[in-house]
């Protein structure tokens, strides 16, 4: 209720603005003991982790992991933080957040700006969070395409003793070049090293982290069986469906519709979730799907499970509908 009191104020700041008030005023809420948002317990397992429930914040709106004790309050049965780089970022300048209230759309070009890992993991351990924790990690902007692993492996090691599951994003299109990290042999490279590296931190660490791997929407039907493939063969732990797009469907005509950057929030969703039914169809069973892209409902969580989903994440609904929709996506939900 104190979210769409507060909506309409926030929707007369600049997004950017809004975006750090309303986590700033969760942190106050919460420090308060005045927000606690109960979810019923829906256990799932996945990646031999216990998930209170399937329904997790999506990676993007907790960059630095500064705010996980309130965000853990709005019942999420999982949190991922980042994207994270291995040196702190300005990201690109503003304005590159956009609202497009009419499609229930965002459309932003962040840039990965972050404080960098180290300060990240601070932030981690500063919390008291005990729940599912999975922190996403990526390049820095300064760092070639051609050397991302070694951005990539930085952050796996320093990450790894902190999280439940680590995210390998190379999905963003807001990073020049990532997705090209997506096909040929830069994905196997990447993949390859990312997964030796993760046995040898296990081995060394006595406790295995699952590696995930999160992709754009935007793939033909043959990148999708040539990352399908990949992923068996280096016995990744799980697949993130999807980051934005680069598509326009639904928002070219509208305010904002034609700004740079990747489309989230509604029309994301047919996109983002027949790209799940490919993976889904693929795979088989044999890796987990995490399902996220225009989930404003929670009908539309329950269409991500039946297109392949053992679990969903929200971002982009939770500007529109507020912290409701987690439970309402986790009622909806059948585990
Ligand atoms: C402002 C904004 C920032 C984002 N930043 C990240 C990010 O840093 N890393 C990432 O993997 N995804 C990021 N995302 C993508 C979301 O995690 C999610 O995959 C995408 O928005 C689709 O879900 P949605 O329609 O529920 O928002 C971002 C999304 C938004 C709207």
């Amino acid at each position: 209720m104190l979210y769409s009191l507060a909506r309409p104020l926030l929707f007369t700041l600049a997004p950017e603005r809004a975006h750090e008030l309303t986590l700033s005023m969760l942190d106050t809420a919460h420090k308060f003991g005045l927000m606690h948002q109960k979810t019923a317990h829906k256990p799932v397992s996945c990646m031999g982790i216990e998930f209170p429930n399937p329904v997790g914040l999506a990676a993007g709106l907790d960059k630095n992991g500064a705010h996980i004790d309130a965000l853990a309050a709005l019942g999420f049965g999982f949190i991922e933080i980042g994207t994270i780089t291995p040196r702190p970022q300005a990201g690109n300048p503003q304005p590159r957040l956009f609202r497009i209230p009419e499609a229930k759309a965002i459309i932003n070009r962040m840039g990965f700006n972050n404080d960098g890992v180290d300060q990240l993991i601070e932030n981690v351990k500063a919390a008291k969070f005990k729940g599912v924790l999975g922190i996403n990690i990526g390049k820095n902007a300064d760092t070639a395409v051609e050397d991302a692993v070694s951005d990539y492996l930085i952050c796996l090691e320093k990450v790894y003793n902190y999280a439940s599951y680590i995210t390998v994003n190379i999905s963003s299109p807001n990073t020049k070049n990532l997705r090209s990290l997506q096909s040929g042999d830069a994905l196997t490279e990447l993949l390859q090293t990312l997964k030796q590296r993760q046995l040898e931190l296990a081995k060394e660490n006595n406790h295995y982290v699952p590696l995930v791997l999160k992709v754009a929407p935007d793939l033909t039907p043959e990148d999708i069986t040539f990352i399908a493939k990949q992923l068996l063969k280096f016995k990744i732990d799980g697949l993130i469906v999807t980051n934005t797009t680069l598509g326009r469907e639904g928002v070219e005509n509208l305010p904002n519709g034609n700004e740079a950057g990747g489309l989230s929030g509604a029309p994301v969703f047919e996109k983002s979730t027949e790209c799940l039914r490919q993976f889904a169809d693929v795979l088989d069973g044999k890796i987990p799907l995490i399902g996220v892209g225009g989930i404003v409902s929670g009908e539309q969580a329950v269409a991500k499970q039946e297109a392949g989903a053992s679990l969903v994440q929200v971002y982009s609904g939770l500007i529109y509908t507020g912290p409701t929709l987690v439970k309402d996506c986790v009622n909806a939900m059948t585990v």
